[in-house]
């Protein structure tokens, strides 16, 4: 059932359009997570949502209702910020039972809310602290709980882990993802982090300069990115320029290497350029493997990374990277060695635009 509907949303600031044509919709009890980079527009549109910031376009629409006319504090929506943006001087307790108190709920009522939502994040004994007295991981809990007592019907997370260190990072992504679940709560959560979006979304929303350049599943915007953008913010794809040859017949060329490629090139002509895409786990080292789903070229860096071990190689002007996967006696390629990389064709995607 659709919950959340954002039709062509637009915002200008002055002159400068900063959302542009904005449609989504999002089912009840969905995690969606905006995905760009700093400034296209990911908190701008949020604001809108819970009526921070007005659309100068379009219509956002809750449970069957519009949204135009309605102030924040009539939404229902709850949210959480980067910064731990807990009051200072209350306590746990009292920052959860926030809303509660403004609704003017009573205190029996108050009390047993606050003990389920510590409950969920795991904090029942840390009820008397004051946010000084809290880890940061610790501080973003509670201002989630703080932000589903008064049962939101929408939840809003901007960019909530980003203040926080690596480890706790992830381990509170996987916590805000179970939680959302357990309640069912129709959640938009946003981030510049690929990885984050990717790990817990149902959908993503990849944001490009105030647009969505793509909505999919993270399986979708990971292995058939839309656009070139798409496929350069997520993950660490190879994009390599090719050079038509026969366009009747889908070959190019890489460098001095020929390739016919799976999919049809379309209205292009001889000597025109074209990008592909190629994952960097996509390939596999292969001695004297040739043909189509091959390229070879000398090996330019090896890194080790841990789980695996990321290889760049050059052919013709372009540089692929590619993951082997760590294991005792693997031996990767040296560099100044000639190696050849193997793929299967319907790893070579065409990027269009
Ligand atoms: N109140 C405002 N007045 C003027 N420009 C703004 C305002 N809020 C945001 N912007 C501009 O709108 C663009 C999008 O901002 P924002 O939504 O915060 O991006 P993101 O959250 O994706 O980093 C940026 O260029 C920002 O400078
Ligand atoms: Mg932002």
């Amino acid at each position: 059932m659709t919950f959340l509907t954002l039709t062509k949303i637009q915002k200008s600031f002055g002159p400068v359009q900063v959302v542009r044509d904005f449609d989504m919709t999002i089912e009840k009890g969905e995690f969606i997570s905006f995905l760009g980079p700093s400034g296209c527009g990911k908190t701008t549109i949020l604001r809108m949502i819970a009526g921070f910031e007005t659309p100068s376009g379009g219509n956002i629409n809750i449970n069957g209702k519009t949204q135009a006319n309605l102030k924040p504090n009539q939404r229902n929506i709850g949210m959480v910020f980067q910064a731990y943006a807990l009051f200072p001087n209350m306590n746990v307790f009292d920052n959860v039972a926030f809303g509660l108190k403004i609704a003017g709920k009573p205190a029996a009522e108050i009390e047993s809310r606050v003990k389920e939502m510590l409950g969920l994040i795991r904090l029942d004994h840390l009820a008397d602290r004051f946010p000084y007295q809290m880890s940061g991981g610790q501080q973003q809990r509670v201002a989630l709980a703080r932000a589903l007592a008064p049962k939101p019907q929408v939840l809003l997370l901007d960019e909530p882990l980003s203040a926080l260190d690596a480890k706790i990072r992830v381990s509170l992504r996987e916590e805000i993802r179970m939680i959302q679940q357990q309640l069912g709560i129709t959640t938009v959560f946003v981030t510049h982090d690929q990885e984050e979006a990717l790990s817990i979304s149902d959908r993503i929303v990849v944001m490009n300069a105030g647009r969505a350049d793509q909505i999919g599943t993270p399986f979708d915007i990971y292995n058939k990115p839309a656009t070139r953008f798409v496929a350069s913010f997520v993950g660490t794809l190879n994009l390599i320029e090719a050079t038509v040859v026969d366009p009747a017949a889908n070959r190019v060329s890489i460098g001095d290497q020929g390739i016919t490629l799976r999919e049809p090139l379309g209205a292009v002509k001889a000597g025109d350029k074209v990008s592909l895409a190629l994952r960097p786990e996509a390939g596999s080292i292969a001695e004297g493997a040739k043909g189509d789903t091959a390229l070879t070229g000398e090996v330019v860096s090896s890194n080790f990374l841990g789980s695996v071990i990321r290889t760049r190689m050059k052919v013709g002007d372009a540089v692929i990277s590619f993951d082997m996967f760590n294991a005792p006696g693997l031996k990767p390629p040296a560099v100044g060695e000639i190696a050849t990389l193997r793929f299967t064709a319907s790893d070579l995607l065409i990027i269009r635009e």
